[in-house]
């Protein structure tokens, strides 16, 4: 840590670095029990992980609430989980062991804290925890097959209206987005559809002007929030630039934005 971090450090930052430490102490003992399973036999799992699908499923399951810098997922109700790693990686701990706690902590969660039990399993948290622990703390981009194994977010074509209907899906990938960054409807009154089908608690709304990450327009309508299914927010609109947002803490931050032109 910087020898210049202010007295009061964020409370954020201290929960994270409390969590390394408690973090080191899993990779102890899952090294222990690794190697238990290792004096038996060949530890076949350990080898098989499909980073690819690892990728894909810590966007859906993860990236809404972690950062990790190499799956674009921008999260903040969980810890960063590059900074949460930087520290032991520089200090030698290997990424076989970032993978154990990676799924020791996701086998175990803090019973205080917000994630949830459960969210993965078996093969599925194998992948996954193999992908954050190849990738954590780890400067560059992704290259290869697992630079295209999640849709860039809002690549999508423009969501047009037509009839007074205008759909604007949030991204099915998990990801903190919709599918498309750019919208366009003629005046009036337009019903506003977003199918969610990603399981992240997610909803839309419309402020005038173009906002962008941050916006400060006047809010004219917006949905309730839906975890899966479909959701409307009827707004009346006149010719000029809108913004359509998620009012969830931090998902418009996060990229969870796109504009919206009525002519
Ligand atoms: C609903 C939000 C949420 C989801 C979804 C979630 N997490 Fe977390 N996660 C948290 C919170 C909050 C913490 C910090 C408190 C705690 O330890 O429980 C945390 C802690 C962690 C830590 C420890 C970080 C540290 O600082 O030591 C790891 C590793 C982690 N999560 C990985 C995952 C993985 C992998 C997934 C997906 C399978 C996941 N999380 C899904 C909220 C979430």
């Amino acid at each position: 840590m910087a020898s210049d971090m202010p007295q009061t450090t964020p409370v954020r930052s201290r929960r994270a670095s409390i969590r390394v430490a408690g973090a080191r102490t899993a990779a102890a003992a899952a090294m222990a029990a690794l190697a238990v399973v290792a004096s038996g036999c060949a530890v076949k799992g350990a080898d098989n992980a499909n980073l690819i699908i690892g990728k894909q499923q810590f966007v859906a399951k993860c990236g809404s609430c972690h950062t990790l810098a190499r799956a674009n997922t921008k999260g903040i109700v969980g810890p960063n989980l590059d900074e949460a790693f930087r520290a032991s990686v520089d200090e030698g701990l290997g990424r076989a062991s970032v993978r154990g706690v990676v799924e020791w902590q996701v086998k175990i969660p803090n019973p205080q804290g917000a994630m949830p039990k459960d969210i993965a399993t078996g093969a599925q948290l194998r992948d996954i925890s193999a992908y954050v622990a190849a990738v954590a703390a780890r400067p560059g981009s992704d290259s290869g097959l697992l630079a295209t194994a999640v849709e860039a977010p809002g690549s999508g074509k423009p969501a047009v209206e037509k009839g007074g209907k205008l759909e604007i899906p949030a991204s099915p990938t998990g990801q903190l987005a919709y599918t498309s960054s750019t919208a366009e409807a003629r005046p009036g009154t337009v019903t506003i559809a977003m199918p969610n089908q990603s399981g992240v608690s997610h909803n839309i709304a419309v402020e005038t002007g173009k906002g962008g990450a941050t916006g400060s327009g006047t809010v004219i309508g917006a949905s309730p929030y839906i975890t899966k299914g479909s959701t409307t927010a009827t707004v009346t609109l006149k010719p000029g630039t809108y913004t359509f947002f998620c009012q969830a803490p931090g998902h418009r931050a996060a990229g969870m934005y796109g504009t919206l032109t009525v002519k």
